[in-house]
């Protein structure tokens, strides 16, 4: 394997700069050549690329987003689109290729091992950290230092005014940045998509807190939380809104909805993140260069490994009861 191409793919992630600095100063260290493409698959189909050496990754570490530029490709999710890919990337003589992103992106690597024998691998990276077979998905910690921040934020207001705030939290159908920060922000009741929950229980909740003397009160909701109860109403706004709007007109308590949105996508990485990316990142080029083929570098808590990229993707990540059932037990 002489050159190995990078791209980040998908929504961004805080770290994916570290990912693709310790995938280019890997592979120079061991004297291989590193191709980025700019704004995701989007950056083969259009031989849009730049020629990556130690030096064009410098002073990126601390930057939240990525250098690269990402983006969602929908002529990669063809076949003829692939092919295309394919073929540009024959033409570059490139021999291995490493995707960062989330499960969308990570697939796109997949097809591309599956029809064209191209060896990939896989960096996890998307503040949801829904991708199994992870610990960690780069991004996920530095997305709950934000949110954390802001539900600080929040609760200060909130007690001041002795007011219920509703938080809607990022993740699409997954519900780990709600839980983890909901559990860290010391949040009354965290809505998630992966339990079900039936809107009397929060009211019920909310009045057993105000009659317990609390002076707030704050819900945390995924914003993939209550898919059953949108579709049984047919309500198209966001769960916070209808969750907010439910208790405003239930309880006689102030109510306010704050949607944080993608400011929980920016920012430096934490410390974590840039370990755990530099890490992912080295161990992504060292794989290929070992022969693997079709893995995604994964954190089990202590090491970074290999794993099998299908097998990662078609397996579901689980939510940690544990977790979950201590959150309630702290906000009782
Ligand atoms: O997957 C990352 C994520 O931020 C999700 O949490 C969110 O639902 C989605 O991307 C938002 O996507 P977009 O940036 O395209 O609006």
């Amino acid at each position: 394997m002489k050159k190995i191409g990078v791209l980040t793919s998908g929504g961004d992630a805080p770290g994916m700069n570290p990912a693709i600095r310790a995938v280019v100063r890997t592979a120079a260290y061991r004297n291989k050549e590193v191709i980025g493409f700019y704004n995701g698959y989007d950056g083969i189909l259009k031989n849009n690329y730049i020629e990556l050496n130690r030096r064009s990754v410098g002073d990126i570490i601390h930057r939240g987003g990525t250098f690269l530029r990402t983006a969602r490709c929908d002529e990669f999710k063809t076949k003829k689109g692939r092919k295309k890919a394919y073929k540009n990337l024959e033409q570059l003589k490139v021999d291995g290729l490493i995707v960062i992103g989330g499960n969308g992106s990570l697939t796109g690597a997949k097809l591309l091992y599956e029809e064209f024998n191209l060896p990939v691998m896989g960096i996890p990276a998307t503040i949801d950290n829904d991708l199994a077979m992870t610990e960690f998905c780069i991004g996920f910690d530095t997305a709950m230092n934000t949110v954390l921040d802001a539900l600080n934020k929040i609760r200060d207001t909130a007690t001041s005014h002795e007011r219920t705030f509703v938080v809607e939290i990022m993740g699409r159908d997954a519900g780990y940045l709600a839980l983890h920060t909901g559990m860290a922000g010391g949040a009354e009741s965290i809505l998630i998509p992966e339990i079900d929950f039936r809107l009397e229980e929060i009211i019920s909740n909310c009045k057993a807190g105000i009659k317990r003397g609390k002076l707030h009160n704050i819900i945390v909701v995924a914003e993939g939380a209550g898919k059953k109860l949108k579709d049984e109403t047919d309500d198209k706004r966001s769960i916070g809104a209808i969750i907010g709007n439910h208790i405003k007109k239930e309880l006689s308590v102030e109510t306010r909805i704050t949607i944080l949105g993608h400011l929980q996508r920016g920012g430096s990485p934490t410390a974590i993140d840039r370990i755990i990316s530099t890490r992912m990142g080295a161990k992504s080029v060292e794989l290929l260069l070992d022969g693997d083929e079709a893995k995604m570098v994964s954190f089990d808590g202590k090491k970074i490994l290999g794993v099998n990229l299908d097998e990662a993707l078609s397996k579901e990540k689980n939510i940690d009861m544990d977790i979950y059932n201590l959150a309630r037990i702290m906000s009782l």
